[in-house]
């Protein structure tokens, strides 16, 4: 189902006029679909049902407290990358016993903290971090669950700057390093390894690369059965892929097969841990269009939102669909805009660098000063990869719930961009 819609001409988010929100909350700003944030997480747990599988949520992907707090209420747990996201967690009423913690330069004081928070488990991405997290285990009088993060040095044929399991990649272990841990476990008298984890990459668009590296890691688990014996993991990470517009992407049904009957087969239980596939399209974020200008050679459609508001066209060279939000002619994601009256643009920021735009050589109804433009695809790596570059507050953002909406987080002003700061 779609949570975003056109009706009549004007883009609806469930059952409110994104405009009617955008009036009052103003732009630029992200709106989030909590009905469709749940549709997808359900879909994921349906999908991984026949296992025993803990869901751990992305938190880097969207880490509003409103968000987490609707995704723990439906039964997730968390993936972080950091301290900080572990804090947010618990802030949102998550449960750290169900916590995941991947990266590769964990802190003293963030393992300090994490330990004392009692998570699920580490995610260990090298033999130095091991040793430290024994040592401050050992400080503690704690024994430290991990899990040892592998490189399966596989191809999951993505955006080289998200692609984290081949060798060149600083992710993980080699198979050959993982080896000598697990079988020399007995100098880590503070650890208890839980579990094997994998993420190769994201998005990854087909099955195949999981099925590899999913028995790259089961053989390495048959090698090393003595050091394994306590593993009753298997994390496959996330990385699960996204309708952006064009892209084919598997229905979690068939990623699940693929990764449910190796876990089956291992007789292990699964974590996994999707981001971008549940909220990457519960979420768009709204500019207004501020100047048009033509050069002479180009159309630039100028916003009040720019890379600093949604970073990934210039990071990653992303597509993400705009339409605007009020038109004669809607256009979802996906949709053919062929017969339809259109100017060839660049839709672009304020930002004082030409790498600021969202889209280039875009086909899109001729707009003007005062229109607001939906950028679609934006739940995922949007707001939390935002930043105050040129000194411009970050975005607001909103969750709608059915006929009602709420601001989630407000928007920054100035003085909260300098309240850390002094001059003398
Ligand atoms: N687990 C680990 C260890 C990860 O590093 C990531 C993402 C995930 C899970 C979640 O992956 P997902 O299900 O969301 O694909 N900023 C980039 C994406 C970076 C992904 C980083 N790691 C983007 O905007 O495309």
């Amino acid at each position: 189902m779609n949570f975003f819609d056109y009706r009549d001409g004007q883009l609806f988010c469930e059952g409110v006029s994104v405009d009617a929100i955008a009036d009052e909350a103003g732009t630029p700003l992200y709106i989030y679909s909590k009905a469709h944030l749940l549709e997808r997480y359900n879909a994921i747990a349906d999908a991984f049902k026949d296992v025993d599988t803990t869901i751990c949520f992305s938190v880097k992907s969207c880490s509003s407290l409103g968000i987490l707090k609707v995704l723990k209420d439906a039964g997730s747990s968390f993936d972080v990358v950091s301290g900080g996201e572990l804090f947010r967690v618990i802030k949102a009423g998550g449960d750290a016993s169900k916590v995941v913690y991947a990266g590769v330069g964990k802190t003293d004081k963030e393992i300090r903290y994490a330990l004392e928070q009692g998570i699920l488990m580490f995610n260990v991405e090298s033999h130095a971090e091991l040793e430290t997290i024994d040592r401050i285990a050992g400080e503690m009088g704690k024994v430290a669950p991990v899990a040892l993060r592998l490189n399966p040095d596989v191809d999951p044929k993505t955006h080289m700057h998200t692609t984290t399991g081949k060798l060149e990649n600083k992710f993980g272990l080699d198979f050959q390093h993982a080896g000598e841990i697990v079988d020399n476990l007995g100098k880590t008298p503070n650890i208890l390894l839980r579990g094997i984890h994998l993420h190769i990459g994201s998005p990854v668009n087909s099955v195949e690369p999981y099925g590899e590296a999913i028995d790259k890691a089961l053989g390495f688990i048959e090698e090393h059965k003595d050091g394994c014996a306590s593993v009753e993991y298997l994390n496959t990470g996330g990385g699960f892929g996204l309708f952006y517009s064009k892209e084919n992407v598997p229905a979690f049904a068939e990623y699940a097969k693929v990764i449910t009957e190796r876990a089956k087969k291992a007789g292990k239980k699964l974590i996994i841990e999707p981001g971008r596939s549940i909220v990457g399209n519960a979420g768009i974020m709204l500019a207004t269009v501020q100047y048009v200008k033509f050069n002479g050679l180009k159309n630039f459609v100028i916003t009040d939102s720019g890379m600093n508001d949604l970073i990934r066209p210039a990071l990653y060279d992303s597509y993400h669909h705009i339409w605007p939000t009020r038109t004669s002619t809607p256009a979802l994601p996906g949709a053919s805009v062929e017969g339809v009256s259109t100017v060839k643009s660049d839709v672009v920021g304020p930002i004082c660098e030409s790498g600021d735009f969202f889209a280039k050589d875009r086909l899109l109804p001729d707009v003007s000063k005062g229109e607001r433009l939906a950028i679609f695809s934006a739940g995922a790596y949007g707001f939390t990869m935002s930043s105050t570059y040129n000194t411009r507050p970050r975005a607001a953002e909103v969750l709608v719930d059915g006929e009602e909406w709420k601001i989630i987080r407000k928007r920054e002003q100035w003085e909260d961009l300098v309240a850390l700061e002094s001059a003398e």
